[in-house]
């Protein structure tokens, strides 16, 4: 039986979007293929329009041309349908203008205006799209240009806002009083993409909806937890960027520690935004602290050197564009976090996440507690495998239970086996983006798979601490790790102080 929790599709009043930064790739990868998707699939409001904001020189035709190549390259679907994208492009415009000047605003406030229906010149959805330092000016402008209404009135006004959201705890608290001086918090839509994955939006189903594993979450049947994402690609054309940020603040304090706190929190009381975001944020909160004499014992960075992965080279990190010869910026970190609560007392969580690894792939893997070794003991031993099972994020999306069994035969032997539940094979191959999810919940006005205001400074909290050990302190030659392979050795022995292995991330064929 099938069982609906909400509305089958949302119901999104006719509204406005306005991108600023629209020129940043962001718009051409993700957002304007995102819409054009929502749109074919009749998910977009009756009536909207879409205004790019950005300081080049542009008409809204040469901009349509320019997202057309971009759809063309982007699209999750090919090739494109020339008689959707034609009506959908017609809803398009352009607005050029200077983030920080104040006739832009009013130039963007008589475009909004001139859009004959009143609920898209009210209803209005700004995505922030611009570099992280100009939020606030951003938010302050489209509030004096009367297009942002703090305290309601007509119609409803929203901020999307791209990560990062801040660089420490001390930024990111500061930006939240910027924002919340112009817009209340419902108003602030912060965007983690790992939330509108179909596969993390599982983990709250599968967990609370199957008697069978909710009763075996905790610390009585669990030995441990490991969080993997990896990633083949390098840092790429993001040198300038990634020297800023590193593995810790571009992964782990979002969505890595967003997964760990689906996959760890107490069950909500109703399925709404406010419940979900309160259990979350009671998780981040109840991981234990790192004190600065026991980083090194439980986090572990890594930088790539030059290695090849599927037989190519790759460069090292420290020869990439834009990257320092000499920087310690890591690409790669292992951490063992420990939630003080009563499920999870004494249950190790690994995280680790990295570039240049052999393989691109996220998974969650629930490693349960053996069984007493009496019946086995003198044929296998510690060598028989505690049960697992994997939650496959991506890419082959889906769920593997890792279970003993006999091996046929006249001998007595036991193995591994698996069970395998694959969302292609169950549902077929479409999967939307997790972008077309994330704008169609924040045109509906849905803040669920949005992160609060105290769930990113927590979240920072746990980051700082680390980032305050390193701080000065160059990566030591153990630190190190060729390209395409599994991370610095380092990182093995952080799980083998325990009695634990990483496991490599399942490749289903
Ligand atoms: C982004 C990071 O947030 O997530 C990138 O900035 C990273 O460095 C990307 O590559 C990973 O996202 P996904 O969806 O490909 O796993």
């Amino acid at each position: 039986m099938v069982c609906r929790l909400g509305q089958g599709s949302k119901v999104v009043e006719p509204c406005s979007i306005v991108i600023f930064g629209a020129s940043g790739d962001l718009t051409g990868r993700k957002l304007i293929p995102a819409f054009y998707h929502l749109y074919k699939e009749k998910q977009m409001p009756p009536d909207f329009r879409i205004i790019g904001f950005a300081r080049r020189e542009k008409t809204d035709a040469s901009w349509r041309d320019e997202l057309r190549q971009a759809l063309d390259q982007f699209s999750r679907t090919k090739p494109v349908d020339d008689r959707v994208w034609q009506e959908f492009s017609k809803c398009i415009f352009y607005c050029q203008g200077d983030i920080t000047d104040a006739a832009a605003y009013a130039k963007l406030a008589s475009q909004l205006a001139s859009f004959g229906s009143e609920p898209l010149r009210r209803n209005i959805l700004f995505y922030l799209a611009t570099l992280p330092s100009q939020f606030g000016t951003v938010v302050e402008q489209v509030e004096r240009a009367g297009l942002l209404h703090k305290n309601g009135g007509d119609g409803w006004q929203r901020i999307v806002i791209e990560k990062p959201f801040g660089h420490d705890l001390q930024s990111a608290h500061q930006l939240n009083a910027e924002l919340t001086r112009y817009a209340r918090e419902e108003q602030v839509f912060r965007i983690d993409h790992y939330l509108g994955k179909e596969t993390v939006q599982n983990i709250l189903m599968f967990r609370f909806s199957n008697s069978i594993f909710e009763r075996l979450w905790n610390r009585e049947a669990i030995d441990h937890i490991q969080i993997t994402v990896s990633e083949k690609l390098g840092v790429g054309q993001r040198g300038g960027y990634y020297e800023e940020t590193g593995a810790l603040r571009d992964m782990v304090q979002n969505h890595m520690l967003q997964v760990l706190a689906l996959v760890a929190m107490e069950p909500p009381v109703t399925l709404d935004a406010e419940p979900i975001r309160d259990e979350k944020v009671k998780l981040l909160k109840s991981i234990r602290p790192i004190r600065p004499e026991e980083v090194s014992k439980q986090v572990v960075r890594g930088q790539y050197f030059a290695g090849s992965i599927d037989g190519e080279p790759r460069p090292g990190y420290r020869q990439e564009p834009n990257v320092k010869p000499d920087s310690n910026v890591e690409t790669y970190v292992a951490l063992k976090l420990f939630i003080d609560n009563w499920r999870w007392s004494g249950v190790h969580f690994y995280l680790r996440t990295g570039k240049n690894l052999p393989l691109s792939a996220s998974e969650v893997r629930i490693q349960f507690r053996p069984t007493p070794h009496v019946l086995f003991a003198a044929q296998c031993g510690q060598k028989l495998d505690a049960n697992a099972l994997t939650l496959r994020l991506q890419p082959n999306e889906g769920i593997s239970l890792r279970f003993n069994g006999k091996v046929p035969g006249t001998t007595l032997e036991v193995r591994p086996v698996r069970m395998h539940f694959s969302y292609d094979a169950e549902f077929g191959a479409y999967t939307p983006e997790a972008y077309e999810r994330l704008l169609l919940e924040a045109m509906a006005g849905d803040a669920t798979l949005f992160i609060r205001h105290d769930e990113v400074e927590t979240a920072w909290q746990i980051v700082d601490a680390i980032r305050k050990a390193w701080e000065g302190k160059p990566l030591s030659n153990r630190e190190f790790y060729a390209a395409g392979t599994w991370g610095p050795v380092a990182a093995d022995d952080l799980l083998a102080q325990s009695g634990h292995l990483w496991h490599e991330p399942l490749v289903i064929k």
